[in-house]
């Protein structure tokens, strides 16, 4: 089932500060690749978390604090659940970057060794790449990269030369945040893990986007961030396969993790709270189960469909427009939710201030993906990204706004 545009401008009314205006101009918010709005249901269930149920979780017995503990502990069962994981293979972290790092400084640092070979591709997201630098420099591990097409899809006949080399790691992103390719992750997980390498996937743009199923993908962990999935900020997730998190060591010590404590050593308590040391993000992983169910209730599919039209209609628009190039795939099916753009003759600071001023918000910059843009020959793109809550009168707005630069600019 599609949404339809009535559906949408319900949507759009359950986000408080798409009310705002600036100079008179109503909000255009096509940002949610850097960070999503909050609907109000996630904004209540955090109030509510600080008004009603406040109190420190899994320690305290009275009443408030079983509440709080069981708002928690409920959240992180219903995002395992929606996502096709089990709650000990769950864990919250601060974001997606704490999440692969937790995976970089724990399994990789027993795992990857002198002469190893670690597999990322030229569209990750700097989170997925200077974590496994920093591992590599450390055990004196080789990083490659498979490099992109230049349709913006990877290169699979080099990813499967790479996978030849047996790599203790391959770690990608689901969905580019820049080019917004939807990579093939269930084939290439599969390759990789018949080669023997360990699957790391990024999923920040890919679960706030698609309906991810964790089963099928079957991949060894799977890292997100919750502020771009209509939560909080401050919290992310790591899902990882049992044996290997029971396997690896914790990340950061503490309060909260521990089994037994002594003078000179200690133990670790279960999965997951193993790798959940000191007192946890409570109202925003509560937050972020409010978001999880905001999804469910709306629909992944219908989330997809509805973002997948407001891409075609925005990439047949930005089609022939003077000076304009877009990057990645060409048909919206084979894309996220956003498209990035360049106009020849403005650096996309300006694109993205003069948008600015009318009230449309986009970004620009290296989008902290600083070996893609060297990749793609400019050092920033302007990214215009979409969430549920849009609409083709934003994409209407973004002509408009880019129609302003035109003049602003003097482009004629
Ligand atoms: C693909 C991708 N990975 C990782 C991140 C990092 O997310 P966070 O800063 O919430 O850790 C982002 C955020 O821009 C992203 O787009």
């Amino acid at each position: 089932m599609s949404t339809t545009l009535a559906d949408v401008s319900r949507l759009a009314d359950e986000f408080p500060v798409l009310r705002r205006e600036f100079d008179g101009r109503s909000l255009v918010y096509l940002d949610s690749a850097a960070t999503s709005q909050t609907p109000q249901p996630v904004i209540d269930a955090m109030t509510r978390y600080y008004t009603e149920s406040r109190a420190s979780i899994h320690r305290g017995v009275y009443p408030l604090a079983v509440e709080a503990t069981d708002l928690y502990e409920g959240a992180r069962a219903r995002i395992a659940g929606w996502l096709g994981s089990s709650v000990e293979e769950t864990i919250f972290t601060a974001n997606a970057t704490a999440a692969i790092n937790l995976v970089a400084y724990t399994w990789g640092r027993s795992n990857v060794g002198q002469g190893d070979l670690v597999v990322l591709t030229e569209m990750e997201h700097h989170s997925n790449i200077v974590p496994w630098q920093l591992v590599c420099q450390d055990r004196g591990a080789e990083i490659a990269y498979v490099p992109i097409l230049p349709d913006g899809s990877l290169d699979l006949e080099a990813l499967d030369a790479l996978l030849a080399r047996e790599p203790k790691l391959l770690a990608l992103a689901h969905v580019s945040n820049v080019l917004g390719t939807i990579n093939p992750v269930a084939s290439i997980a599969r390759r990789a893990r018949e080669a023997g390498a360990v699957v790391l996937l990024d999923g920040s743009q890919a679960v706030p986007q698609l309906a991810v199923d964790l089963r099928e993908l079957d991949v060894d962990f799977y890292a997100w961030t919750g502020h771009k999935a209509y939560g909080p900020t401050g919290i992310g997730v790591l899902h990882g396969r049992r044996e290997l998190l029971e396997a690896m060591p914790p990340f950061i010590g503490g309060g909260h993790m521990i089994r037994t404590v002594a003078a000179a050593d200690s133990t670790w308590t279960d999965l997951p709270w193993k790798f959940e040391a000191g007192t946890s993000q409570i109202a925003e992983a509560i937050g972020l189960g409010a978001a999880v169910d905001w999804m469910e209730a709306v629909g992944s599919e219908r989330i997809r469909a509805h973002e997948e039209t407001l891409v075609a209609e925005l990439l047949s628009r930005l089609d022939g427009f003077p000076g304009l190039s877009v990057y990645g795939p060409e048909s919206a099916a084979e894309r996220g939710a956003l498209v990035s753009f360049s106009l020849e003759g403005v650096h996309p600071h300006d694109v993205g201030e003069i948008l600015g001023r009318e009230s449309v918000c986009v970004r620009a910059g290296h989008h902290c993906a600083q070996p893609l843009m060297r990749r793609l020959g400019v050092s920033a793109t302007t990214r215009a990204s979409f969430a549920v809550h849009n609409s083709v009168g934003d994409v209407e707005r973004l002509l408009e706004g880019l129609e302003q630069v035109r003049r602003v600019m003097r482009l004629d």
